[in-house]
């Protein structure tokens, strides 16, 4: 492990430099630079995150060179997802299923496709709302990207029951399949309709907004009409700007307990982090480094 046995300051870039990157375009607010070059820093570790932005039709040519180089892994973010997994020597199962790798390692020139968003959500929900995912109910609003990696990990851990409701319901009915089709059936679509909403929402120990509904310049926005929600559930938004979304403003008025949006993107990383470095990541350092670039007045 190439470590800098100085844990104050930044590790010098030389020939010993392990690199991780981040793929994607446009990379612009990404917070997963900071993020991890604050964990490595703090670990006093010889590696450096550094953005790459790469355009559709390069996506090819880039993933190869890197596979050659002293790279330890990468990120991938929008718009690479899905086609990144033509470009890798394997993808993990999970990842299969959610049809999308945000997640790559390299090892011997190997590189191999991992999805940790669905891993990152479920860490956070125990770290910050203290309670394991097996044999509870959920219902999750929204069926796109980033509902998919939630549901396929939610359905392999052990949750008891997934509603899935969203806008365009035949995307919920075709999510649940999918989901049903890992082996458990336990996914169901739920018109997004407030009175059904209300009804299931009484047989649902966590609600998961998993839409941009809230999401900054439209924080007056919120998924679900207020007096659909009762008190007593864990509420989680993956929204993480603003940090208190107006879903989880009505939701703490009503006595629910609050995830934040912000955990899943800080634990997803730390999964990778462990992936690449093979030591546990510093989650507080991350989350300060994180506050620290977007802290909202
Ligand atoms: P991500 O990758 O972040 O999951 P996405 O794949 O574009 O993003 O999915 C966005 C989700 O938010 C979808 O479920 C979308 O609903 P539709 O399938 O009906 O498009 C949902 N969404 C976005 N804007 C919405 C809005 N104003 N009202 C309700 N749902 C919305």
């Amino acid at each position: 492990m190439p470590m800098n046995t100085d844990n104050h300051h930044h590790a010098p870039i030389d020939t010993r430099t392990r690199l991780v990157g981040l793929l994607g375009q446009p990379l612009g607010h990404s917070l997963s630079p900071v993020m991890h070059n604050q964990a490595f820093r703090i670990l006093g570790l010889n590696y450096c995150y550094l953005p790459i932005e790469v355009a559709d039709g390069d996506l090819e040519t880039v993933t190869a060179g890197i596979a050659k180089m002293n790279f330890a892994g990468y990120n991938v973010t929008i718009p690479h997802k899905i086609r990144i997994m033509d470009c890798l020597d394997a993808v993990d199962s999970l990842a299969q299923a959610i049809g999308a790798v945000n997640t790559v390692t390299i090892r011997d020139g190997r590189s191999t496709g991992y999805n940790t968003d669905g891993i990152g959500f479920v860490r956070s929900l125990e770290a910050a709302g203290g309670l394991s995912i097996k044999g509870q109910a959920v219902m999750m609003l929204g069926s796109g990207g980033a509902a998919r990696a939630i549901a396929m990990t939610l359905a392999r851990q052990g949750a008891a029951r997934i509603a899935i409701a969203n806008r365009t319901a035949a995307k919920a009915h075709a999510l649940a399949v999918d989901v049903n089709a890992q082996g458990r059936d336990c996914c169901q679509a739920v018109p997004l309709a407030p009175d059904a909403l209300k009804v299931a929402l009484r047989h649902t120990d966590i609600l998961v907004n998993t839409t941009s509904v809230g999401m900054h310049p439209r924080e007056g926005e919120c998924p679900i009409p207020d007096h659909v929600l009762p008190g007593g559930l864990v509420v989680c938004d993956i929204v993480y700007n603003p940090r208190q979304t107006r879903l989880l403003n009505i939701a703490r008025q009503k006595g629910c307990r609050l995830v934040e949006g912000l955990g899943m993107l800080v634990y997803q990383g730390a999964v990778g982090f462990q992936m690449w470095t093979g030591l546990e990541a510093p989650v507080e350092a991350m989350f300060d480094a994180i506050s620290r670039v977007s802290s909202p007045k």
